[in-house]
């Protein structure tokens, strides 16, 4: 199966984005055909500093590299090292009704977060559409709130069958139930534009104080804990994702019936985050002192994507009539 996913450079990767993303990519990239790149074309919408966003590419592309993705079994590259994609969305942006981007509810969230209303940010549903229909992917692995972008993108590829033949296959989302929202150190969903996140490479200092400040109710520690707090306070919800089986179910049932404080989950769960990344943390730094392997790897990536690309646009192109008759 081909597995497509994209993550935007637009700032450091959180634990958000770990468990709801990067982590899947890992598991999904040893028995499929794994294709992982970095939207930064979707990140002009919200980036505007040339620099900045150079950066936050190679950012994101040596941390993934760090996390596991392993460039030998999946093809892992730039969006825009791959310019068919622009050329895609306009095909596709064509056949698009205006009322399917209308309904979308990440436009409206983002212009209410402050973002300004522009047309890219309008029509980026269309731009994600041709990033997934490019490479013929089968499974998209994402968070939760891609769900909508997912169902418009198998939307377009039925519109565009339906006026031009059968040109795409229609994508799957693989959501991840129990991790679809990971909430931030505000108990609202983590994300950088809440300002909530506890970023998988934050220095071990940063972690602890931001593990110290996870908001939790005035209890104290003798006192029995309110059960519906297990899943809707950041706290628990991490520390069931970093902590051995068995020491999740001591730790809660202590809670349950009181005799753990906050402060000593909190400094625990510290070390268990720092703990876990400790391997990508040294991978990282041998990145980082190594730009040339990471420019080679991010060459050897465009060029694995660009053969597929070229093949579907050549598709497309010739369904619509976008191109000079094949003999
Ligand atoms: P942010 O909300 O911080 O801007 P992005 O929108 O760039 O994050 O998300 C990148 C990927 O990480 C997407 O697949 C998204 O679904 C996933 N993701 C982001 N935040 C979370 C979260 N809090 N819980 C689970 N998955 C998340
Ligand atoms: N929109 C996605 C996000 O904000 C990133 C993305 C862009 C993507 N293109 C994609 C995800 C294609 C999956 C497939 O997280």
């Amino acid at each position: 199966m081909r597995v497509l996913s994209g993550i935007q450079p637009s700032g450091a990767l959180h634990l958000g984005n770990y468990f709801g993303a990067i982590r899947q990519y890992v598991s999904l990239q040893d028995s499929n055909d794994a294709f992982y790149f970095v939207a930064d074309y979707h990140a002009l919408t919200s980036v505007r500093d040339a620099a900045k966003l150079r950066g936050y590419v190679n950012d994101v592309l040596v941390d993934l590299l760090s996390l596991g993705v392993d460039p030998e079994r999946a093809t892992l590259f730039v969006q825009s090292d791959v310019p068919e994609t622009t050329e895609l969305a306009w095909l596709l942006t064509s056949v698009t009704p205006m009322g399917w981007l209308e309904k979308c509810v990440s436009y409206k969230d983002k212009v209410q977060q402050g973002l300004p209303a522009e047309h890219g940010l309008f029509a980026y549903p269309v731009l994600q559409a041709a990033d997934i229909l490019l490479y013929d992917a089968d499974v998209v692995p994402v968070g939760q709130d891609q769900k909508q972008h997912l169902e418009i993108t198998r939307d377009i590829a039925e519109r565009f069958n339906n006026v031009y033949g059968e040109v795409f296959k229609l994508p799957k989302p693989y959501i991840l139930d129990t991790v679809a929202v990971l909430p931030g150190t505000d108990n609202r969903k983590m994300s950088k534009s809440y300002d909530n996140t506890i970023n998988i490479f934050d220095e071990p200092k940063t972690i602890e104080t931001k593990c110290k400040r996870l908001v939790t109710d005035s209890r104290r520690p003798e006192e029995p804990g309110d059960p519906a707090l297990l899943e809707s306070s950041a706290l628990f919800r991490l520390f069931e994702l970093f902590a051995p089986a068995e020491r999740w179910v001591d730790v809660k049932g202590r809670f349950l019936e009181g005799g753990i404080g906050y402060g000593d989950i909190k400094k625990e769960l510290a070390k268990l985050i720092i703990d876990t990344f400790a391997g990508a943390r040294t991978k990282r730094a041998e990145l980082v002192a190594n730009p040339a392997r990471v420019a080679e790897l991010r060459k050897a990536g465009a060029e694995r994507a660009r053969a597929v690309a070229r093949g579907v646009i050549a598709r497309a192109r010739q369904a619509s009539g976008i191109a000079a008759p094949t003999s």
